[in-house]
Order: structure tokens, then sequence, then C-alpha cells
């Protein structure tokens, strides 16, 4: 009851009239959540005139190397002794590959992820903002502070959680990640998720959506449902069918970017993200009490 009473009231669920929606940072207001209003014109007609621009494509997409091979990655991570070691590991590749180097060079610092190196619950978003960038850490700026408010709504911290995203720099002028750009840094993302191995992961956002899942469908055909990573073979995802192989199954719950929810902060929507985290608390509770 103490928590409900909690939850409604930090995402405003209950509450009528509702309240403003938070300041946002104009940088975060911009650039994250990008694709979920190129998705939705319909249900969301009175954002479009504030949409962000599109994403810039990177100059050099097109000659973009190949990724790293993900079972070096495996190799490596697989020799240390226990999954916060793995995860350093991991790190340390990720600094001396820096994948970003093809396409950013104008960051400050990278933002690998943080959190507990056997979380239950993970969650992926899309790529570092302004105050991630200068801080070193996911998810600290205003869209950061209301996924810490859902984070602890679920009865979890950002201590018990893994918080991570599918580019580990601040992309330049905050663009959304090309598909390309997102290609590059993808081993790492898979890697930590294959060292975590989370009961469930929530994406926040189309990119991370997409990425994972291997799919181009709008958020509202993806939220609200279980989907499962790897996901089928028929998928085109970001991981092929041999390196699913001993990949554990693990459940991924799509839902809107926290960053989303701050610039269309309207009931219904909220209504929807909080809909969709009862969901994955409901099924972390039904594997505890297995
Ligand atoms: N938005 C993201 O997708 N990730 C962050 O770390 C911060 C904002």
């Amino acid at each position: 009851m103490a928590q409900h009473a909690r939850t409604t009231e930090l995402l405003g669920v209950d509450f009528l009239p509702l309240g403003k929606a938070p300041q946002i940072e104009q940088e975060q207001a911009q650039a994250q959540p990008a694709m979920e209003v190129e998705a939705k014109p319909v249900e969301h007609p009175e954002f479009l005139p504030n949409a962000p621009k599109p994403a810039t494509p990177s100059p050099n997409a097109a000659s973009l190397p190949p990724a790293i091979d993900l079972a070096s990655l495996r190799a490596i991570s697989d020799a240390q002794p226990d999954a916060q070691s793995r995860l350093d590991a991991l790190r340390e590749c990720y600094e001396q590959d820096a994948p970003h180097k093809h396409f950013n060079t104008g960051f400050t610092n990278i933002v690998f992820g943080e959190g507990a190196a056997d979380a239950d619950l993970m969650f992926v978003g899309e790529a570092p903002g302004e105050q991630e960038d200068l801080t070193g850490r996911p998810f600290v700026g205003r869209a950061g502070q209301l996924l810490e408010k859902m984070i602890v709504a679920m009865g979890y911290s950002r201590e018990t959680v893994y918080i991570c995203n599918v580019l580990k720099t601040r992309p330049p002028n905050n663009a959304t990640p090309t598909s390309e750009e997102a290609r590059l840094c993808a081993p790492y993302l898979l890697e930590q998720i294959r060292i975590i191995q989370p009961k469930a992961i929530v994406t926040l956002g189309l990119p991370a959506s997409h990425l994972l899942l291997g799919t181009t469908s709008p958020m509202r055909a993806l939220r609200g449902r279980w989907h499962a990573f790897p996901p089928p073979a028929a998928a085109q995802g970001i991981i092929s069918d041999h390196e699913a192989d001993g990949f554990p199954s693990i459940e991924v719950m799509p839902t809107y970017h926290p960053a989303y929810l701050l610039r269309s902060y309207t009931e219904d929507n909220r209504r929807k993200v909080w809909s969709d985290l009862q969901m994955v608390i409901e099924r972390l509770k039904g594997d505890s009490s297995a």
C-alpha cells in the first residue's frame, strides 16, 4: 500500500489534476526521444511541432569497419573469476578497441554502465547525454532522475539493478544513434547482458528496443508485452544464430524512454509506462517465489 502510494506520487499516475511536467534540460528534451516522436505521430500530434531534429547521419557511416568479434570478447571475459571482473575486463576491451572513434571524437567520458553485476533487472537506454558525458555515469540527468524514481517505485535501487546504454559515448549533437553506430558498439552491450544474465531487461526507447529485438516496429506495437532476447532467428537481430547459442533467453519489456515521458508528460503515457513496469515487477516477483 505504502509502495503504491509512493509510486503514484512519483509517477503522477493517479493524481488529478495532473502535475506539470518536470522541467527537462534542453539537451535531453531535444535529443533522446526522437524516434518515439517519429513513431507516434497519430497518437501525439501535439508534440510534432517541437519534435527534435532527425538523427544527423554520421559522415563516415558508409565506411565504418566491422564490429569486434563477439567470440573474442567472450573469451576474455570468460577468463575472469566473477561477474564484476568480467565487466571490468570488458570495459578495458572497450577502452582499447574504442569503437566510437570511428564516429565520435567529441565526448568527455566513456559511460560504460553501472550497477550490480548480478542484477535481476537491467535497463538499456540509448546513449549518454550531457550530464552522463560529464560524469561518466548513465542516466544521471533529468531523464535519469525520472528513471531512478521508476526504479525505486519498482522496489529496487540504482545499486541493485544494472543501467547502461547502446552507445557508450555521447553522440555528436546528441543525435539518435545510427544503426551503424549501434552495430559497432553492440558486441559490448551483448556481452554486458551475457555476463549479468538479468532475468528481465527493460529497453528504454526505440534504439535499444530495435537493436535488441531485431525489429523496426513503433513503440506502441512493442510495449506492454514480453519479448525474448535473443529474438527469434527470423528477426534481423544483432546476434547471429551461432552467437545466440548458449546465450541465456532473457525477457525484454520495451517501454517509453524517460526523456520522452518528460516531454510528453500525459497521464496516458505515465499509465502506460507504469503498466509496463508493473508487468516487470510481477514477473520478477513470480521468479523469486518459484
Ligand atoms: N538518455 C539515455 O538514453 N541514456 C542516458 O544515460 C541518459 C539519457
